[in-house]
């Protein structure tokens, strides 16, 4: 009923709407509207009721809540289910708990704050409360486990189309899961797979935005390299509608892929990528060297020309981008 009720809120667009309609609309008595306004204010918005003109909403908190998603989400299976969280240490930890517990696919957990988030190649993700876009997806793609990397270039799409879409602003994918604007980091994926005999059994998807980020409280060396929404755009964005965006994105992307495969899925991330046609440093575990990116293979791996002419194909690791 909350979700109906802030559905109807936005419908009005700020106008008033008398008790007796949202009663009827929303198949309950005016003294259960009156009650769920209460609780609502409670949580923090601001609701003007006003007699013969019924109530009008005034204000929302910037909060992830899943009533507030569930009301603006056009997807079918991803966000249906959401598990919400104001402090959690990791969403992808949680997620995979999920996983293992059988959840099904589209099962997402959101976050205001992590208190363990975590990055790629051991790095921790900086989580501020209700600064960023914090959001695990539990998927059950019936792929090969080495097909799995390919869906770090479906999301990084996908993340790209959101931002676009909601904010104007047009990022960047470096290889294989950052979202840069302007040469700095403002997203990062990380995907994490659970596998049963030599088969997926889940996948999440842990992807971290700086949305709202101020980033002035970073730390210097991270300030260098990183980026917000917030911070490019001179004004907050809507995580709510940030979100909603990005989940509608990425099923329309995963349906195709699962479909008629990751095609188009390399095709926009090749042509949104900042890294193609660049001279790049190669870090792997074993070594680093520099080359030329040159292509995104159709299993998603980075092509790079090294300065003896040879093409190396780079599956895993980490590139960064020479002047
Ligand atoms: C990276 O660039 O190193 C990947 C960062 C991924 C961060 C996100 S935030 C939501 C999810 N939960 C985590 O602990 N990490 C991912």
């Amino acid at each position: 009923m909350r979700q109906a009720l802030i559905k109807q809120f936005l419908a009005a667009e700020g106008r008033y709407v008398s008790g007796a309609e949202l009663a009827s609309r929303l198949g309950v008595s005016r003294n259960a509207v009156w009650k769920q306004v209460e609780s609502l204010r409670d949580l923090g918005y601001s609701i003007e009721a006003v007699p013969r003109k019924g109530y009008r909403l005034v204000e929302r908190p910037d909060r992830l809540y899943p009533w507030e998603l569930g009301a603006v989400l056009t997807t079918e299976r991803f966000g249906r289910h959401i598990e919400y969280h104001e402090s959690i240490g990791s969403t992808n930890e949680r997620a995979k708990a999920l996983g293992v517990a059988g959840k099904p696919e589209g099962c997402i957990v959101v976050a205001e704050e992590q208190t363990a988030g975590r990055g790629r190649l051991g790095r921790s993700w900086i989580s501020p409360f209700a600064e960023g876009l914090f959001v695990s997806l539990l998927l059950r793609p019936p792929f090969r486990p080495w097909e799995a990397p390919k869906l770090t270039l479906l999301s990084a799409v996908a993340v790209q189309r959101a931002i676009s879409e909601v904010c104007g602003l047009e990022s960047k994918i470096k290889w294989p899961n950052d979202l840069e604007l302007r040469g700095k980091k403002v997203c990062g994926i990380l995907v994490e797979m659970g596998m049963e005999m030599d088969a997926v059994s889940y996948v999440v998807v842990g992807i971290g935005i700086n949305a709202n980020l101020r980033v002035d409280v970073l730390p210097d060396d991270v300030r260098e390299r990183a980026t917000s929404l917030r911070h490019e755009l001179g004004r907050p964005v809507d995580r709510v509608a940030l979100l909603a965006s990005l989940l509608s994105y990425f099923e329309r992307l995963y349906d195709q892929a699962l479909g008629d495969g990751f095609r188009t899925v390399l095709e926009l991330n090749r042509r949104l990528s900042s890294t193609l046609g660049r001279r790049i440093r190669v870090l792997t575990a074993r070594d680093e060297w520099e080359g030329v990116a040159v292509d995104i293979d159709h299993n998603g791996a980075l092509l790079v020309r090294r300065d003896d002419g040879s093409v190396q194909a780079v599956h895993s690791g980490e590139v960064s981008i020479r002047a």
